[in-house]
């Protein structure tokens, strides 16, 4: 019922919008030279909308570049574009701004780093978590390397053989996400601050919540004038549950980095220390941000960092097992390549696996973890890079070399 009210309002907005623009004229000429994907698409955003709202976004504006080429228009003020040089590279290595779509993305009313407008003060945060974000912090860090041994020895592992024994089916999404949940929130917040969503089944209820808030984006980011203009006439199109899920997740995050706080004191480099926590508190006390603000920007930034990282990771993962599950001569070749590394490899020489690298870049390739409006799902179906493109070919990343790879790459 919700949505047809929905759908009805969606409907009314654009034809009144088409025949705005329909007797004022297409309302950004400079883009007029660009093929549109569709008859609307120059004079109202609603086209676009209704893609993301039905789920076929990705779908449609792949169809339109396979007709019209790498650059087309999508929207009034919005075009859609498929090709590195002069077309993605000059977008992110330019200085242009963000979309105020990123606005929607507060934590606490705060803007984390997704949510900031503005260049200067986005990668100056960047900056402030480049180091322990970056990968040779990362293979290189004691605290990380503990936390990873303990989280996959002393919790995964006794789950995964209980499993085995019984034989009960279990939902490998749900158990990825727990898994790099409490990896993540380990390496942010210290080993015991962290979440134990793998162990205590009371926690891992708390991943619905997640869920739960993905169910309302599109409504806040898409439509906030008529998610508003709904609620003024008494329907809500954002079902009740969703407002109380920010507020467990919040809750969540405040309480992990309370305890975060209480013990940054511990100087000990060891897996309780809060390695990104205490990077960002120190970072912005250096940028003197004002001392009201310094918990609650912190808090925010966390918040995001932990919803994104292990949704993401949690479909790589999980499409991972999928494919491997339906590859079981994949399956015996990556056990025979991780049967070389010996009992306690490092992070590098796990790195330089070829098949289990394989294995990654190619999930990665066909199922992108990210949401949202991205060029990732056509960049990456792009038939003269990835020949077959919707075959899942781990071989095809060990297979090429030089240029190849790295056009691959790119
Ligand atoms: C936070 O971690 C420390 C060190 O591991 C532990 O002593 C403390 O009990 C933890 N706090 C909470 C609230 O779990
Ligand atoms: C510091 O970390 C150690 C090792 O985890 C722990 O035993 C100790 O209680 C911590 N100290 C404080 C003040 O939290």
């Amino acid at each position: 019922m919700l949505s047809l009210i929905a759908l009805f309002m969606v409907i009314i907005s654009t034809f009144l919008l088409f025949l705005r623009y329909l007797f004022s004229g297409d309302s950004s000429s400079l883009l007029s030279a660009i093929p549109t994907s569709h008859f609307l698409a120059p004079y109202t955003r609603y086209w676009l909308v209704w893609l993301k709202g039905t789920g076929c976004e990705h779908r449609v504006r792949h169809a339109a570049h396979a007709r019209l080429g790498p650059i087309v228009r999508i929207g009034p003020n919005e075009i859609s574009v498929t090709c590195i040089e002069n077309g993605v590279q000059t977008i992110y290595g330019g200085s242009f701004e963000k979309a105020a779509w990123y606005l929607n993305f507060q934590n606490y009313g705060q803007p984390s780093m997704f949510a900031m407008g503005h260049n200067k003060p986005h990668s100056e945060r960047k900056c402030m978590l480049t180091h322990v974000c970056s990968k040779s912090y990362i293979q290189n860090s004691p605290e990380l390397n503990e936390i990873i041994h303990h989280v996959l020895s002393e919790r995964l592992l006794p789950k995964m053989r209980t499993w085995a024994k019984n034989g009960v089916p279990i939902n490998v999404h749900e158990e990825n996400k727990a898994c790099i949940m409490d990896l993540t929130t380990a390496y942010f917040f210290g080993l015991g601050n962290g979440t134990n969503f793998v162990q205590d089944p009371a926690q891992t209820a708390l991943l619905k919540n997640f869920e739960l808030g993905m169910s309302g984006l599109f409504w806040i980011a898409e439509v906030p004038g008529i998610t508003k203009l709904a609620g003024i006439f008494g329907i809500k199109l954002i079902a009740d549950g969703v407002f109380q899920s920010y507020q467990l997740m919040e809750d969540l995050c405040t309480n992990m980095c309370k305890s975060a706080k209480s013990n940054l004191s511990n100087e000990s480099t060891n897996k309780a220390h809060p390695t990104v926590y205490a990077q960002l508190r120190s970072k912005l006390e250096e940028a003197k941000i004002p001392s009201e603000l310094l918990d609650v920007t912190i808090v925010a930034e966390m918040l995001d960092h932990i919803q994104a990282g292990h949704e993401g990771t949690g479909i790589t993962l999980t499409f991972l097992m999928c494919e491997l599950s339906r590859n079981p001569t994949l399956m015996v070749q990556l056990r025979e390549e991780l049967a070389t590394l010996g009992t306690s490899p490092s992070a590098q020489s796990i790195d330089n696996l070829p098949l289990l690298d394989a294995l990654l870049m190619e999930t990665m390739r066909l199922y992108p973890g990210s949401f949202g409006p991205a060029s990732v799902y056509s960049l990456h179906r792009n038939p003269k890079v990835f020949p077959d493109p919707e075959e899942w070919r781990p071989e095809r990343w060990i297979e090429a070399s030089g240029e190849k790879k790295k056009e691959m790459m790119k």
